[in-house]
């Protein structure tokens, strides 16, 4: 029982209470607004400040009604638009199965609904998984209705195709509304279940909020639980005094974060939590071709297939020297996978080579391969159309130096064979299903 505590101490004891339960930094500018949040929360129950703590102390309600006013809900459609279009890339590649985007710390919802108009509009098979701490939150993200003034961020053509005005408010359609789900989390809690799957992660402005210790907890989590999804922060956020387990993926002026390289070995991955990072030491396309060539001994995908002439001679100069190296040491993951056995993790690894290197043919090539030994003939097809409009961009000469001793027609023919075999495994599959 608190008495006569005044309004600095219970203001300590709630900023307490607070960095426990939900993380929450315990920092001067912040505490105005707790001040204020305290005293309207309490008038609000008709109770004094002791006997106000005391509630907050006794029970989950309470608590939850004072996170739905200290919580700031600020956000637009579209904030940060390079980031959207950063995400574009990972939407366009090929994958196995639908695509899940966590939006964490969604807020009253526009970010989950941005991300689902990209997959609306981009007819990606995915969903958005919507978490926050705020209840409110969640209930305005299912409410999906906004203001006017809520809209900002949007074209006139995006508020045309998504949005239906309803009685001096819009409404989300109800197609995205269908793509979006939420979910009560707290950053500070074990990741659930149904967000591990998730391929893409968009934690913005919520980092910053919550302090050092249960930030770099938060991290250490998702790089645990979801070794291979893509990580975006806020633009105010930096990862670096928190976590040396992501690098950045970089694109123009922006970037997002990926775990550091997987290395795989015997087709099962090592090291904290599942995976041993290796940051890519910097190194000329030559020396990083020489390295890969002496270490490749596991079995290629296919003996027709050249092995070791992964990315390098091959790439555009739109890849850096640091997503070559780092596309060579996954190549090296994805054929060890392939030889142990591991076809999804091979596809995992040749997946994120594409993504490092997506003008190098023969990544795209090994990525068909791989989901092709997987059971995937659809996607393996995607991949092998996506290597033969990466090999028509590619100056011949090239091939001969680097594919070893492969040209580009006999890349070519063996594409052909390759999407005719998926074609016929297609129908051969729809023949037994129909
Ligand atoms: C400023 S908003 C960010 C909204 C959106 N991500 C964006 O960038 O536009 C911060 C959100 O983080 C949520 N939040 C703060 N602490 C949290 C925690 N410990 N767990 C989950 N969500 C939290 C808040 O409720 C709020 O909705």
């Amino acid at each position: 029982m608190n008495a006569g505590l005044g309004t600095e101490a219970v203001v300590d004891r709630v900023s307490q209470l607070l960095h426990d339960r939900i993380g929450l930094r315990p920092e001067l500018s912040l505490r105005g607004r707790l001040r204020r949040c305290i005293r309207d929360d309490a008038a609000a129950r008709k109770q004094d400040l002791d006997a106000y703590l005391d509630t907050l102390l006794d029970g989950d309600n309470a608590l939850q009604g004072l996170l739905n006013r200290v919580t700031v809900q600020e956000t637009a459609f579209f904030r940060h638009p390079e980031h959207f279009e950063l995400l574009m890339r990972d939407l366009l590649a090929p994958r196995d199965g639908p695509l899940t985007i966590w939006s964490a710390g969604c807020a009253n919802g526009q970010e989950a609904f941005s991300l689902a108009m990209l997959l609306e509009e981009l007819d990606v098979d995915g969903s958005v998984i919507a978490t926050d701490v705020s209840t409110d939150a969640l209930l305005r993200t299912e409410a999906a209705r906004y203001t006017e003034r809520e809209l900002g961020g949007l074209s006139p053509e995006r508020r045309e195709r998504h949005l239906t005005p309803d009685g001096g408010s819009w409404l989300v359609n109800r197609n995205l509304r269908a793509r979006v789900r939420t979910l009560r989390y707290n950053l500070i809690d074990p990741i659930p279940t149904q967000i591990r799957g998730g391929q893409v992660i968009f934690c913005r402005n919520v980092l910053i909020y919550l302090s050092p210790e249960h930030a770099e907890a938060f991290l250490a989590r998702v790089a645990d639980a979801m070794p291979a999804a893509s990580l975006f922060l806020g633009a105010a956020e930096s990862i670096w005094q928190l976590s040396d387990r992501f690098e950045t993926v970089r694109a123009g002026d922006t970037f997002s974060y990926r775990l550091r390289p997987a290395v795989v070995t015997s087709g099962q991955p090592t090291g904290a939590g599942g995976v041993a990072t290796a940051r890519p030491a910097a190194r000329t396309r030559q020396a990083a071709s020489t390295q890969y060539q002496q270490t490749n001994t596991g079995r290629s995908l296919e003996a027709e297939v050249p092995v070791g002439a992964f990315t390098v001679g091959l790439t555009s100069t739109l890849e850096s020297d640091d997503d070559v190296a780092s596309a060579l040491l996954l190549s090296r993951a994805g054929q060890q996978a392939s030889a142990a056995g591991n076809a999804q993790g091979a596809v995992v690894a040749f997946r994120k080579c594409v993504y490092l290197t997506p003008s190098d043919p023969l990544a795209h090539l090994h990525l068909g391969l791989a989901l092709e030994t997987a059971g995937d003939h659809r996607y393996a097809q995607r991949a092998y159309a996506a290597a033969r409009h990466a090999l028509a961009q590619v100056d011949p000469a090239q091939v001969d130096l680097a594919a070893e001793g492969y040209t580009t027609s006999d890349l070519l023919q063996l594409l052909d064979a390759k999407q005719h075999g998926s074609r016929r495994a297609n129908s051969d599959r729809q023949v037994l299903t129909s």
